[in-house]
């Protein structure tokens, strides 16, 4: 007799979130991908206000038809920082390029660092990922207002920072910079976290064939996807020279999902807070060998195909979600 294959239990995970074009293909992969049960979307300021980001998450939510999962708004400004958004990169909205649809989800009445909390307290100790693709303030709030959080979250899979790269400084990366004092909490809890940085996600680039094979998906979540990349790739040539855009946040879901698609290191990692030229760095401490007790990795290579395979099943699986009669027409299905 054939010996009964057990699937895996999916992973829980709470995204953290700043939508956001790639913050947008994080949240559609987190619902399509089977291997994962999203427990909540958080939002928080950062590619553009608390207010957009947020109506943002609400209208992915929308198009992708996500149902029973709570979202909800976190901190609408840094800890110690004045708020710096990317609207070169994101446009005015946070998520220029396709038409939006009025959002069909209602927005849960508790704050995001209340929200993550009561998740995290509500299930077994070392079952919740935290995935956070923004700055780093939610996810630093609840450690501080509830610490008993730290030692329950199986592990924290953030994408920020870049461990040989910057992007809004010579050597840091935009979610780290925007709040470097959260950051600085958040990679000297005693959690695990595994920093999906500039280094990896700088290989996940939206490339023709790529485009390609998502514009064949032929639904109206795909043609939203093909409408940010078109966007997307338009900044990102503008503002940083890239041919092809970086699509830098679902990665960090795909290492939850698969981590054999994301190879790390284990290397001690924190941030500078006090540089004139180097604040807000992740300053990643390669010799060998890591001490006994690190509890940070660092993602080192990405495999491009498998990556972008489970992007384009998962929205082969979201499929066409019935959207209210209403919305059809603004989500640009009909
Ligand atoms: C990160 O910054 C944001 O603009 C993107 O959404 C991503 O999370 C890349 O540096
Ligand atoms: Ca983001």
């Amino acid at each position: 007799m054939e010996p009964e294959l057990t699937k895996p239990a999916p992973r829980k995970i709470i995204l953290d979130c700043d939508p956001g074009h790639d913050d947008a293909v994080a949240l559609l992969l987190a619902h399509g991908n089977p291997n994962i049960e999203l427990l909540a979307v958080t939002t928080v300021v950062g590619n553009q206000t608390l207010e957009k980001v947020t109506k943002n998450a609400l209208s992915v939510g929308t198009i992708a038809g996500i149902t029973g999962v709570p979202f909800a708004a976190g901190c609408a400004r840094p800890l110690v920082r004045t708020i710096e958004n990317a609207p070169d990169i994101h446009g005015e909205s946070g998520m220029d390029g396709p038409a939006q649809p009025e959002s069909a989800i209602a927005l849960d009445p508790r704050h995001a660092v209340d929200l993550i909390i009561d998740t995290v307290m509500a299930h077994e100790p070392g079952t919740i990922t935290l995935v956070p693709t923004g700055g780093l303030t939610n996810i630093a709030l609840a450690a501080r207002k509830e610490p008993r959080i730290v030692e329950r979250v199986k592990e924290v899979v953030l994408m920020g920072g870049g461990y040989h790269v910057g992007n809004w400084s010579a050597v840091a990366e935009f979610n780290i910079i925007i709040d470097p004092e959260a950051a600085h909490i958040v990679f000297n809890e005693k959690w695990p976290v595994v920093m999906v940085g500039l280094d990896l996600t700088h290989q996940a680039l939206a490339t023709p064939e790529v485009v390609e094979n998502i514009a064949a998906v032929g639904t109206g979540p795909a043609k939203f996807v093909l409408e940010l990349m078109e966007f997307f790739t338009k900044t990102y040539k503008d503002a940083q020279g890239f041919d092809y855009p970086p699509v830098h946040d679902p990665c960090a879901v795909a290492y939850v999902i698969d981590p054999s698609i994301v190879s790390t290191r284990k290397v001690p990692v924190d941030i500078e807070l006090q540089g004139k030229l180097t604040l807000g760095m992740t300053v990643a401490d390669f010799r060998a060998p890591a001490p006994a007790d690190c509890h940070t990795s660092v993602a080192v290579d990405l495999d491009h195909k498998r990556f972008w395979d489970l992007v384009t099943d998962a929205l082969v699986r979201i499929g066409e979600p019935a959207l209210e009669p209403a919305l059809e027409a603004a989500a640009g299905t009909k």
